[in-house]
């Protein structure tokens, strides 16, 4: 069998993580269990940070893809910078060994207490989204003495071309300040003593695997600049959030140095000399994470009905959310592939939801008992967990070579019930 991926690959018919057997793993840490690889978080991280040499370029991470500890160590140590959307993320990278420094600070709905903290931090710049975001941090700033490092997330208004959930450039979405208001609030924000402005950006969406978007984008963000330019404000970074897809199926996003690439010289079509400028950051969740990890599960009962035939797998859409919640298709990687007759199976979960499905319509060879890994699951996997049916939490393992090591483990009852209490007598 084949899969596809460098890291996740079958030696003599078993599915290996870099040099260790997924079987293994399951044997020492049991399943559901995410594992991840840390030479493909470290490759896909260089693939970028290494497109554009000579350039000053700063490729963060998108956390809340998968804000694991040991994600974050992995990335601090190759210096890269971090995208955080909330006080616990912030709280992660620190705890992480991360800089604040390397950090953007994004999200539509900052509270006044992330706020603080971040700025006591010293985060690199606010990805501020609206007026009213604006005035409170400028408020906060100057209550603390300071002055908050901003840069405004325009809506560049271009389609994304990806799933309605995770589309985020258009006019009619939450995010960003629109294109016809951004120059007045630039303005407005220039005359305010708590804020220093620094730089622009803008994030359309997620999952694509089109070039064409992201420069369409680039193409409104320049523009903006421009005006911004004859309007005596100045900045000195561009940051094109993040967004770049990955192949769950038959997708074909462009190689992650090309995008850089392309962005690079369009910017330089555009501005000539200026380009150098301006410092370029991007923000990837899942370009970095998703093929780095898989959801490794266990087929508990094979339930053939007359319609159907269900395998009912140990891992359920608390655990991998995104099927039910997108129709996301995720790969199917048998860790012990069967000689035989396939039949054709719906990989469901123990939740009692008709939504909680993992894998529609699979070829496969299957007993019970068997191990499966469910690819690309190192992105909004973990991340999007929860305790569903009051299921514990998945463990995490991070490969490392030969190593396997538990990152997280798995959540125990009195860990899920921790924050609860019983009425009084
Ligand atoms: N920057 C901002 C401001 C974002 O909102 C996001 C993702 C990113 C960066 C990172 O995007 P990425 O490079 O990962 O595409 N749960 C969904 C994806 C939601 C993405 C939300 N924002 C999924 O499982 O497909």
């Amino acid at each position: 069998m084949k899969t596809d991926s460098r890291v996740f690959a079958y030696r003599q018919d078993s599915l290996h993580a870099e040099e260790v057997a997924l079987a293994d793993i399951a044997a020492r840490f049991g399943t559901p269990t995410f594992v991840y690889s840390r030479a493909a978080l470290v490759q896909a991280y260089r693939e970028f940070a290494s497109a554009a040499p000579g350039r000053r370029l700063l490729v963060c991470y998108a956390i809340k893809a998968n804000s694991n500890l040991a994600v974050l160590d992995c990335l601090a140590r190759e210096g890269a910078g971090f995208d955080i959307v909330s006080g616990g993320e912030l709280k992660r990278v620190l705890a992480a060994g991360g800089r604040a420094e390397r950090t953007v600070f994004s999200g539509v709905g900052k509270s006044a207490a992330d706020i603080r903290e971040a700025l006591a931090a010293g985060v690199r710049c606010f990805n501020v989204e609206s007026a009213a975001e604006l005035h409170r941090l400028d408020a906060i700033a100057r209550d603390m003495n300071t002055v908050a490092p901003v840069s405004l997330r325009v809506n560049p208004d271009v389609d994304a071309r990806t799933h309605p959930y995770i589309s985020t450039g258009l006019r009619d979405n939450k995010f960003g300040i629109a294109h016809e208001q951004a120059v007045a609030l630039y303005r407005q924000a220039s005359q305010l003593a708590g804020i220093r402005l620094v730089g622009i950006d803008c994030h359309i969406g997620s999952q694509i695997t089109e070039l064409a978007p992201f420069l369409a984008a680039l193409d409104r963000v320049l523009d903006l600049l421009a005006e911004l330019r004859d309007a005596g404000i100045r900045l000195s970074h561009i940051d094109l959030g993040g967004g770049l897809g990955i192949a769950y199926a038959d997708e074909t996003p462009p190689p992650r140095a090309d995008l850089i690439r392309a962005v690079c010289e369009r910017l330089d079509e555009r501005l000539g000399e200026a380009a150098g400028d301006y410092e370029l950051m991007f923000e990837f969740g899942r370009a970095i994470a998703g093929p780095a990890g898989v959801l490794l599960t266990r087929v508990e009962y094979l339930k053939p009905t007359p319609s159907k035939q269900f395998a009912i797998i140990d891992a359920a859409m608390n655990d991998l959310l995104r099927p039910s919640l997108y129709g996301a298709y995720h790969r199917v990687w048998p860790v012990a592939p069967r000689q035989g007759a396939t039949r054709t199976w719906d990989l469901v979960g123990p939740i009692c939801e008709s939504g909680d499905w993992l894998a529609r319509d699979r070829e496969l060879a299957l007993e019970a008992g068997d191990l499966l890994a469910l690819a690309d699951a190192g992105a909004y996997g973990m991340a999007m967990s929860s305790n569903y049916n009051s299921r514990g939490r998945a463990a995490e393992v991070m490969v490392d070579g030969a190593q396997a090591l538990l990152v997280r483990k798995r959540e125990d009852f009195e860990h899920q019930i921790a924050g609860e209490r019983r009425l009084p007598d």
